[in-house]
């Protein structure tokens, strides 16, 4: 059994702690700059201290951000600076990780993800449950799959992109780099990097600046 810290505290990292554990990990506790949660608790399990505290030993997952604010993920990681094979994959055991799928360093698949066949995902990608991305699709680093999203084949998630709850991306399809996907939206053409689409079809709302400033 192998020691996990998570970084972040938390729905994300709750959920991951619940993940890892249902996976075998032994989850040692949170890690949270915000000091009013030094000494507390959440899901049964202690908050050990600041980001910075990694040790040099238990694995790593960080898993912060949210829809509002889904750039702190590579924030924290370009900040901790540490080594690839620091970062643990965390795959639920409820995950259907067909063959050929490659998971990078440092990404969660949280219960009920189905890769179907010859998927990549990159590094500290966040898959939520009951996520479906199909054959040939690619998801690349940071990005985030919220729950029931479903790509078509070969669909391609540029770094960074935010897929949001429910929504559907036609096969071939690219979203682009940082752009953000509204929650329940059918995605038929190129989203460009940097916009927030919504609806069906998906349309152009607005920059993404709120969210990545
Ligand atoms: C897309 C999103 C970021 C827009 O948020 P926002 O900038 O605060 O936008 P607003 O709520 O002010 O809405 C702006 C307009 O877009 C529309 N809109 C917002 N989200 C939409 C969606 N998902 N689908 C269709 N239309 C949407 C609103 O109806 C509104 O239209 P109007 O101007 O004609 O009234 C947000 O609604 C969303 O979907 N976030 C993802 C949430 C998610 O998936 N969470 C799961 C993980 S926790």
């Amino acid at each position: 059994m192998r020691d996990l810290v998570i970084v972040g505290a938390g729905g994300f990292a709750r959920e991951t702690a619940a993940a890892a554990t249902a996976a075998g990990w032994r989850v040692l506790g949170f890690l949270d700059d915000d000091p009013a949660l030094r000494g507390t608790t959440r899901s049964g399990l202690p908050i050990l201290g600041p980001v910075s505290e990694t040790g040099d030993e238990a694995a790593v997952v960080v898993c912060v951000g949210n829809p509002r604010n889904y750039t702190a993920r590579q924030r924290i990681v370009t900040r901790l600076g540490l080594p690839a094979e620091r970062y643990a994959t965390i795959v639920h055991p409820a995950a259907v990780v067909g063959s050929g799928c490659v998971v990078g360093p440092g990404s969660v698949l949280l219960a009920g993800t189905v890769l179907t066949a010859d998927v990549t995902v990159g590094s500290h990608v966040a898959v939520m449950p009951q996520a479906v991305l199909t054959h040939d699709d690619r998801v690349g680093d940071y990005a985030t799959v919220a729950s029931g999203v479903r790509l078509g084949g070969g669909a391609v998630l540029e770094e960074g992109a935010y897929v949001g709850a429910g929504a559907l991306v036609r096969e071939g399809v690219t979203v682009g780099a940082w752009s953000l996907v509204g929650m329940g939206s059918v995605v038929l053409s190129d989203v460009p990097p940097g916009e927030v689409w919504v609806g069906g079809p998906a349309r152009f709302l607005r920059s993404t600046k709120e969210e990545t400033a």
